[in-house]
């Protein structure tokens, strides 16, 4: 596929078929993963492929749990649908045939001073990002879909770390979910143009 058609093509699909996405398929996405770049080429990144669905199911309730805790200390109900919203929003990960945790490590530096203090962290997150850009592009490359969610770890980060048996100074940022859509997805969100967002300078 051409490289532009991909990068049209992708689309954040929460809702999967059950068909399974080959291992040889998983390990071309990673392959394309590592590729990115990363702040002094530390590569922070980590992806634990997920296919066992009784452990994602585990995943899934935790953050279910922590979702309803939170729905009920939410003050108004406008706030209370969104967060009910977000129980899908941070679990198809679980539905989908296979799933990626990703984990990113604080930069470390190379023998540089870090800047300010936000540096190790901001640039590990900027790193790792590109790396799921790469996996996202990569998957829609070989014919299936994707969607990265950083829910998972905004709500459960600490008990899902622990089912993953993740350790410090490795954490979680999020779980991409893999496969193929079950239905031809919705329109696209709609993008401010580029005249919006960009600026030329000379
Ligand atoms: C940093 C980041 C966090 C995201 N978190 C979530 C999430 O928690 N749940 C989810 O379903 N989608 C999540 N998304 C996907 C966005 O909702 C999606 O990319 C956006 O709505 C644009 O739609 P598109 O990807 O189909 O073009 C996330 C995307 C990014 C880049």
């Amino acid at each position: 596929m051409d490289f532009f058609d991909t990068v049209r093509k992708r689309r954040s699909i929460r809702h999967y078929s059950d068909e399974p996405v080959a291992q040889d398929d998983i390990l071309t996405m990673l392959e394309a993963a590592i590729l990115a770049p990363s702040a002094t080429n530390e590569q922070p990144w980590r992806f634990i492929v997920i296919r066992d669905k009784g452990l994602r199911e585990g995943m899934r309730h935790v953050i279910n749990t922590v979702v309803e805790t939170v729905i009920a200390s939410a003050g108004n109900e406008l706030r209370q649908k969104r967060l009910a919203d977000m129980k899908l929003y941070s679990t198809h990960f679980a539905t989908a045939p296979a799933a990626i945790a990703v984990l990113a490590r604080p930069w470390v530096g190379g023998g540089y001073a870090p800047p300010a203090s936000s540096a190790p962290r901001d640039l590990a997150l900027l790193s790792v990002a590109m790396a799921v850009a790469h996996l996202q592009l990569a998957a829609t490359a070989l014919g299936y879909n994707s969607c990265f969610a950083s829910g998972p770890a905004e709500f459960a980060r600490e008990e899902l770390e622990a089912i993953l048996g993740v350790e410090q100074p490795w954490f979680l940022v999020g779980m991409i979910s893999l496969g193929r859509a079950a239905k031809p997805p919705r329109e696209r969100p709609a993008r401010k143009p580029v005249a919006e967002v960009s600026r030329f300078i000379g």
